[in-house]
């Protein structure tokens, strides 16, 4: 029986994300559906929309979810049900996504086009590297973590879990021993310049980044 894979949501970031498993998948018999309980029944860009329990129906030897979603919380609840129902994290690679030495990533991850991962980098599970983003050697990034396009991550830098880079800010290097530190749940906004540690929580924006506050 052939296997099934499903791309789970088919908004912006599952329809950014289908492609590259697309082909990966190229050359084989696994079939490739979109999961997206608001968009079922239906077709997205020449591919079928079932709901979650619709998938689950479907005749399938392995079945697989891909975790499209950009909100890292959501992300998290689909991961533990699809662990509840023996539905296995995929990993979405591009093509010409670089990983070079020593990078040890845990499942679910989504690098896409133009991603690199240089050397000696530890990654937790379900990590979204968006389009044009990098991280350098020697850092440790947690789980459910979020770059949007064009992130870039110096070498010795922690990002701990649940937290969101935004496009095209820049993370300063950290020291060996010494890393700069991106706290549990932190955002940084898009063009962000990241000079000092950013604690659990807390949203920076500008250059060189301060915390973001509302009136
Ligand atoms: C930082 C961020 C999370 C704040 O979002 P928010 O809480 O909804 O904030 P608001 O849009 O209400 O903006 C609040 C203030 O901060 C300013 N601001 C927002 N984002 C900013 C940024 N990245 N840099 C500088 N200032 C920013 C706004 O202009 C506004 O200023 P004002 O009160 O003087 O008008 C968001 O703007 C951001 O940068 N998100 C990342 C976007 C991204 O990378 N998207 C990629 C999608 S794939």
């Amino acid at each position: 029986m052939n296997d099934l894979v499903g791309v789970y949501g088919a908004a912006g970031c599952g329809r950014g994300i289908l492609p590259l498993v697309r082909a990966q998948l190229a050359g084989t018999r696994t079939r490739l559906v979109f999961i997206d309980d608001g968009a079922a029944p239906g077709t997205i860009n020449g591919h079928e929309v079932l709901g979650w329990q619709d998938f689950l129906a479907l005749e399938a030897g392995r079945r697989f979810a891909c975790l499209a979603i950009a909100n890292s919380r959501v992300r998290e609840t689909l991961a533990a049900r699809c662990a509840e129902a023996g539905v296995a994290l995929f990993t979405a690679h591009a093509e010409n996504a670089v990983v070079m030495d020593d990078v040890v990533i845990a499942e679910g991850a989504c690098l896409s086009p133009f991603v690199t991962l240089t050397s000696n980098i530890r990654i937790g599970r379900c990590f979204h590297a968006n389009l044009y983003s990098y991280v350098e050697h020697d850092c440790v990034i947690g789980d459910f973590v979020t770059f949007a396009p064009g992130a870039k991550v110096n070498g010795n830098v922690v990002i701990e879990d649940h937290a969101y880079i935004g496009s095209g800010a820049v993370i300063r290097q950290g020291r060996p021993g010494a890393p700069l530190v991106i706290g549990r749940g932190a955002t940084v906004g898009m063009g962000a310049v990241v000079t000092r540690d950013v604690p659990p929580g807390v949203t920076v924006v500008g250059n060189p980044a301060k915390p973001l506050i509302k009136d």
